[in-house]
């Protein structure tokens, strides 16, 4: 199987990185294409069989292409490979406000398409991969998709209507919860004699341990909770007043971000 890279940007250059590192494919089953073609450099120097490009149409004429470009540019780079991307090509767009009824007014009839979010937990093979697929997608394609996605975390498939929220829970939620731990750090620091470096720490090594707690021991969020708040305790007081105020803040967050989704897939349409 011959993988293609379109973009080598920020996610163009994680998903090869860990395609590679995770031996799932092979050097030399590696297309990836960039504009600037020194910004591979680097990576041609760690990957000698793999092939580096500014001509995107060789790395469309791989069975999986991932096109990681930016919604500006995405038309004019679909628009070049439509002609050579083959009839058996998958096309993996990383753009999430980009429907699908756009990428196929640009690319071939019965073109096989899947739009992917990554995470940032990919560097460290723990990420949830959110996936949709147009009619035209094999299961036979999904396998091999899922099978090179899997090699960095999970994958959750959802209808393309639910992609927006399902990127704001696994693409958008590191950053979120990364708002939300840093304003506890912030909030306890007036308290106590601890150096901020140590309550990072001290929460960031929580954080971890709860969610393998969850992930490891089965437990669900109300779970965890039961069993930290006994009753009439100090947790119980402090997860009172979360639950009592910080569900505005969750509804705030989700209004804000779906509102820009939504902004954003409406300027999408319009520039193609
Ligand atoms: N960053 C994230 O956390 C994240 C998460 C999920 C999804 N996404 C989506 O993933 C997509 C890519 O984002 P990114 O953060 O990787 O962007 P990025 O870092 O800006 O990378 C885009 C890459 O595309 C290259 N490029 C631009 N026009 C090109 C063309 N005509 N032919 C070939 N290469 C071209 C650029 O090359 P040059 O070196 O010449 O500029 C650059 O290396 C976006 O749609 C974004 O919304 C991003």
């Amino acid at each position: 199987m011959k993988v293609g890279i379109i973009g080598f940007g920020s996610m163009g250059s994680m998903i090869a990185g860990k395609l590679l590192e995770n031996k799932v494919i092979k050097p030399s089953e590696l297309i990836c294409a960039n504009r600037t073609l020194s910004k591979m450099d680097n990576f041609k120097k760690a990957y000698a069989d793999c092939t580096v490009t500014s001509d995107n149409q060789l790395a469309a004429k791989a069975d999986i292409v991932f096109v990681c470009i930016r919604p500006a540019s995405l038309k004019e780079v679909l628009c070049g490979i439509a002609p050579v991307a083959g009839k058996n090509t998958l096309i993996v767009s990383l753009n999430g406000s980009v429907l699908f009824e756009q990428l196929e007014s640009v690319l071939a009839e019965k073109t096989r398409i899947a739009k992917v979010i990554p995470s940032v937990n990919a560097e460290v093979d723990y990420s949830v991969t959110s996936v949709c697929y147009n009619q035209h997608v094999s299961p036979k394609d999904k396998n091999r998709l899922e099978s090179l996605l899997k090699s960095f975390g999970s994958v959750s498939e959802v209808a393309e209507n639910e992609l927006g929220m399902a990127s704001e829970l696994t693409s958008c939620m590191p950053g979120f919860i990364a708002a939300l731990f840093s304003v506890f750090a912030e909030k306890a620091q007036p308290h106590t004699a601890l150096q901020p470096a140590q309550i990072e720490d001290m929460l960031a090594r929580t954080l971890e341990g709860t969610g393998r707690l969850i992930t490891q021991k089965g437990l669900s969020f109300s779970e965890v909770l039961e069993r930290v708040a006994t009753k009439g305790g100090i947790t119980e007081v402090g997860a009172a007043e979360i639950f009592e105020n910080f569900g505005k803040v969750a509804a705030a967050v989700f209004d804000k971000t779906l509102e820009k989704r939504k902004a954003t897939t409406q300027k999408a349409k319009e520039s193609f």
